[in-house]
């Protein structure tokens, strides 16, 4: 996984030498690759056609990335009021913002309607009438989609699945509720209802679990007439280790639009897609050093300067990640080692990391694909600060989000 790092005999970043963005950024450092976001937004648009794309922030929102999401002509969809300020800040206009949520506040859904966000996706059936009220004194029209529950299980982490009968998300197609909501929104003048969406998962390594959430879409849509708009989530996933070998964005869109065409006949919807993940997950890297290498019966232990404070996944989703010695990239990375976070408890970042027997404290060890859903989930468990951010490009770093200072720790708080 990291011989795209190799130029030469040493490691590149974006065209940077690691050991020099080490040296001014110090460890644990989130490395994002500008070149492989722009290149999956081009990709994603011209496999995608006239769909439309939002990318999920929720994935990582961090602004200047959502910056490199913009100009490649890409909209946004955003889960809570923070994510709607963060796509507002990075220069998206707020017809470009699409909002989701089980639980909206009202603070929420007044931002939108004030904004006049794109679209708001509708979860539950007292959110219909406190929508409509709040257009209503808003004297606005608001475009809505309903989300459904197609009652599809994908085979992925339970943590991350969503388009199953009993999913807390949106409502049910099998028992009659979708269709309700799409009637219960038909009959608010201040909704206006364009369509459907539907997310059911993610990390999903092809496209089933869509394909089957469409057909069921399309027979909602012959009961529900004037379906304008389908949108089919995000859920493409990535490539954490060699062995993961995810379906190709173009195998995948092709997919949808041709389940799309046999489910909705003569009536056929605009396509939207949401993909989080796939847009910004590979185009991270963690880097860390290693504090203390410990042999204990037949393991050999590397303890590294961060963990699951900068990358709850392997703890939260079983997450498998693969890691290079960044320090020492022509050595044959052929021994076995646990890779242990500095938290106290039993944060294992990897089970059996493959370095080289040499791997000793002080080496820099890179974790790639980290740039989805870390970041973002970082916490300041045993009162780390948080990592910062840098985004490479053409060979110039651009510090995107500080390292937290200890101080910014304790902002927040006050003794009595
Ligand atoms: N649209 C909706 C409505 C979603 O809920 C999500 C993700 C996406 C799009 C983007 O899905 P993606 O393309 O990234 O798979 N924290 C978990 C992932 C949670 C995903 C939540 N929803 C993780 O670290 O794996």
């Amino acid at each position: 996984m990291f011989e795209r790092f190799l130029v030469g005999p040493s490691l590149e970043f974006g065209g940077v030498a690691l050991e020099d963005l080490v040296a001014e950024f110090g460890t644990p450092l989130y490395l994002l690759d500008a070149a492989v976001v722009r290149a999956r937004a081009r990709a994603l648009r011209s496999a995608g056609g006239e769909a439309h794309i939002a990318y999920a922030s929720k994935a990582n929102s961090t602004l200047a990335l959502l910056q490199i999401i913009e100009q490649g002509g890409l909209d946004v969809d955003a889960a809570s009021i923070g994510e709607i300020e963060a796509a507002l800040r990075a220069g998206f206009g707020g017809h470009q913002i699409t909002l989701h949520g089980n639980a909206k506040t009202d603070v929420e859904l007044h931002a939108a309607v004030q904004l006049g966000i794109r679209r708001i996706v509708i979860d539950d059936f007292v959110e219909i009438g406190r929508l409509a009220l709040l257009a209503e004194a808003a004297d606005k029209r608001v475009s809505v989609l309903v989300r459904v529950a197609p009652g599809v299980d994908p085979k992925t982490h339970l943590a991350i699945r969503t388009g199953q009968d009993d999913t807390k998300f949106g409502f049910n197609i099998g028992n009659g509720s979708a269709l309700q909501a799409i009637e219960a929104v038909r009959a608010q003048k201040s909704l206006h209802l364009r369509g459907l969406h539907f997310h059911v998962g993610s990390q999903l390594m092809n496209s089933q679990a869509h394909v089957a959430a469409i057909r069921r879409c399309g027979e909602l849509a012959r009961d529900a007439d004037g379906i304008e708009e389908l949108v089919v989530g995000g859920g493409l996933g990535i490539r954490y280790t060699p062995d993961d070998n995810p379906q190709s964005v173009s195998a995948f869109v092709d997919s949808i639009f041709h389940a799309v065409k046999r489910a909705f006949k003569n009536d056929q919807p605009k396509i939207g897609f949401e993909p989080g993940r796939w847009l910004v997950g590979e185009a991270g890297t963690t880097i860390y050093r290693v504090a203390v290498r410990k042999s204990v019966g037949r393991k050999t232990y590397v303890a590294v300067d961060g963990g699951m404070a900068d990358n709850p996944r392997p703890q939260l989703y079983g997450a498998v990640y693969s890691a290079f010695n960044a320090s020492k990239p022509g050595e044959d990375h052929d021994a076995t080692f646990k890779i242990a976070g500095r938290h106290c408890e039993t944060d294992t970042l990897i089970e059996k990391a493959k370095l080289p027997p040499s791997t000793d404290v002080g080496d820099l060890i890179a974790i790639p694909s980290t740039g989805a859903y870390n970041a973002c989930m970082a916490s300041n468990y045993n009162r780390y600060p948080r990592p910062a951010t840098v985004i490479v490009e053409g060979g110039e770093a651009f510090l995107a989000v500080q390292r937290e200072s200890i101080d910014q720790v304790f902002v927040n708080e006050r003794l009595r």
